[in-house]
């Protein structure tokens, strides 16, 4: 066995890979929302971004293939992680006091398979457009652009579909409140000081994510922001 493969497959090797590609997919997410934001400047504004994107042709897939491996590994080595932890601990714990587990921390499991199936909805939703017969009739727009913007909109204004986006959002944010402070402590740092101050600012960067997030169907159903065609 080679050094690297040994480190990859120590406990120490899997939370390094766990913590790296969680920090990739928070840079996706970071970078989506300020793209969507843009919903808020107007159509112009979304739909040149989305067909900025789109104009990467191969480079976009090869992002999209870099994302997938990211969010594969970080799930398969969580799995592989706690499945250690399992067959080293039997006989779970009676008494937890030592271990300062929050309600995020608890339901990292639970709350990662949910976003997961959110995203898969999401690809449904808004890359596939198989979920609402609407968006077969958006017209181009005066670009000659597909009209992302429009689609947001009229996808939002359904108030299941906005109900669950933001409980998949709700989630997302969950699962970063505790990612983040868990990433501090896989990367070794274990500071009295520091430590606690690295989760405060994960947990309010991770509020602030869903209140970004948010924000989009929200203004859609208060009629904010509204449709730039008619169906
Ligand atoms: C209000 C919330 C969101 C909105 C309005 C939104 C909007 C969109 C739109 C419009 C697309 C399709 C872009 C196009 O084909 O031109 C898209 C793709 C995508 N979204 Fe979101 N999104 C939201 C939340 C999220 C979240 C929370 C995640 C992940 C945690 C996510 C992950 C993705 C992924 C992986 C794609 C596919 C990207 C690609 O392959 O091109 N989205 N989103």
């Amino acid at each position: 066995m080679t050094a690297s493969s040994s480190f990859f497959r120590s406990s120490v090797g899997k939370k390094f890979i766990v913590a790296i590609t969680g920090v990739v997919l928070i840079g996706f997410v970071v970078g989506h929302l300020l793209g969507n934001l843009q919903i808020f400047l107007g159509q112009d504004w979304v739909n040149s971004y989305a067909e900025h994107l789109r104009q990467l042709g191969p480079v976009l897939w090869i992002i999209r293939a870099f994302l997938l491996l990211n969010v594969l590994l970080h799930i398969f080595y969580t799995i592989s992680l706690a499945l250690e932890n399992r067959r080293a601990r039997p006989v779970s714990y009676k008494r937890k006091e030592h271990v300062k587990a929050t309600f995020a921390s608890r339901s990292m499991a639970l709350s990662g398979l949910i976003v997961l199936a959110f995203i898969l909805y999401h690809l449904a939703h808004f890359t596939a457009r198989v979920t609402d017969p609407r968006f077969l009739l958006l017209k181009a727009d005066p670009l000659n652009r597909y009209d992302v913007y429009s689609m947001m909109v009229y996808g939002f204004q359904n108030y299941f579909v906005s109900g669950f986006y933001v409980l998949g959002m709700f989630l997302l944010a969950l699962h970063l409140s505790h990612g983040t402070s868990s990433f501090f402590q896989s990367l070794g740092l274990n500071d009295k000081k520091l430590t606690p101050r690295l989760a405060t600012g994960g947990r309010i960067f991770a509020w602030l994510i869903f209140i970004g997030y948010s924000s989009i169907p929200v203004a859609v159903l208060l009629h904010l922001v509204k449709p730039a065609q008619q169906l």
